[in-house]
């Protein structure tokens, strides 16, 4: 399989790394608009072919990665497709729900893998976090909070939902495996005009599950920490931890019924914590990886085109916040005489 690339700003320099130690793939080329770009990603792999733009690209590649501004996703996906070759393309998929899906419907015609770069999937505390959902470990899913925060890296063209959110969204649906029925988001525009720097995501989901986003690039500390509270167990996920990034408490508070007539009392369960060893394989590489397996035997991506519209059609939703009210808030404001 001979794979390019294309973009190599800040991102595409990870994704070339990951290129070219896979040995499931001839990383082949590279494509950038800018011949600075350009010129550093010749330098770094003297053996790629440079293209300057995607018409003469297309005869050199089977699948290429797109890792260019997300505003470009569409048009370039679409050529790529169009041209019979696989892809996978950065997160978001596209900047609006009814382009992404025009992508997957191309896909899908086209028989090719379209995949997107929804990284967090493939990384061992996310999945560990996913395998103690699914096993039951956790008990019911009471609620989830995920902070995402530090100091830059302010972009030009989107803002932090768009930017950020698109993370904690995808791991969201990943962790759940169901689209929210409700959500909502606010936020502030602090230093560049018209474009939230900081915004605050409340959704919910169909199995009672609630979830807060915190998301910021103007923050002092980096912090990157999820709390998911579960009625047999909590889990602290810290992905800034060097190590023990997954804790696993045992916790919780117990309901004791009275024995005869009176007030039934709440005891709080203080148990242990376990912090489980993890993988350190680096999740780029894996997804990378995963991308070519799936291009070469046609087995459908775990973050298919589906998957990232899904992840799009959540954000547009939240950064509108066009979800119809949800029912227990509808019955409150009913109960206080609202509604
Ligand atoms: N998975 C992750 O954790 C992660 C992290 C950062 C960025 N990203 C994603 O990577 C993508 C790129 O982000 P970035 O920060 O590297 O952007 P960037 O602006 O730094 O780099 C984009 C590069 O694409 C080139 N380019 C633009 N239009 C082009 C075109 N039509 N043809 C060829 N080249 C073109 C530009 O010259 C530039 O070199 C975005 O989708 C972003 O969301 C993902």
């Amino acid at each position: 399989m001979r794979v390019g690339l294309i973009g190599y700003g800040y991102w595409g320099p990870n994704l070339a790394r990951a290129l070219n130690q896979t040995e499931k793939c001839e990383f082949v080329a590279c494509c950038d608009a800018n011949p600075r770009s350009l010129g550093k990603a010749l330098r770094t792999y003297p053996s790629l072919k440079g293209f300057s733009s995607t018409n003469e690209l297309w005869d050199s590649v089977d699948a290429v990665v797109i890792a260019t501004p997300i505003a470009t996703h569409f048009d370039l996906a679409r050529e790529a497709l169009l041209h019979g070759k696989h892809v996978m393309v950065e997160k978001p998929l596209a900047h609006s729900s009814r382009l992404a899906e025009e992508l997957v419907v191309l896909a899908e015609r086209q028989g090719r893998t379209h995949m997107t770069g929804h990284t967090f999937i493939y990384s061992p505390p996310v999945i560990a976090v996913k395998n103690l959902i699914q096993d039951g470990t956790l008990g019911d899913i009471h609620y989830i909070s995920l902070s995402r925060v530090n100091l830059g890296l302010y972009q030009k063209d989107v803002d932090v939902i768009w930017d950020l959110a698109v993370h904690d969204v995808s791991i969201l649906l990943h962790w759940l495996n169901e689209m929210p029925v409700w959500g909502t988001s606010f936020g502030r525009a602090c230093v560049q005009k018209d474009k939230n720097d900081v915004a605050f995501i409340w959704l919910q989901f169909p199995s009672g599950v609630v979830a807060s986003i915190e998301i910021s690039w103007l923050s002092p500390q980096k912090m990157r920490r999820t709390s998911i509270v579960g009625s047999k167990r909590m889990v602290v996920y810290d992905d800034t931890e060097p190590s023990e990034k997954v804790k696993i408490y045992d916790r919780g508070v117990v309901v004791k019924q009275p024995e005869s007539f009176g007030e039934y009392q709440l005891t709080y369960r203080l148990g242990n914590m376990v912090a489980p060893s993890l993988s350190n394989v680096e999740p780029l590489l894996v997804e990378v990886e995963h991308f070519i397996e799936c291009s070469t035997s046609g087995q459908r991506p775990n973050t298919d085109g589906a998957f990232g519209l899904k992840v799009v059609q959540v954000l547009e939703r939240v950064a509108k916040s066009s979800f119809s009210t949800p029912p227990q808030v509808s019955a409150l404001m009913h109960m206080a005489g609202v509604a």
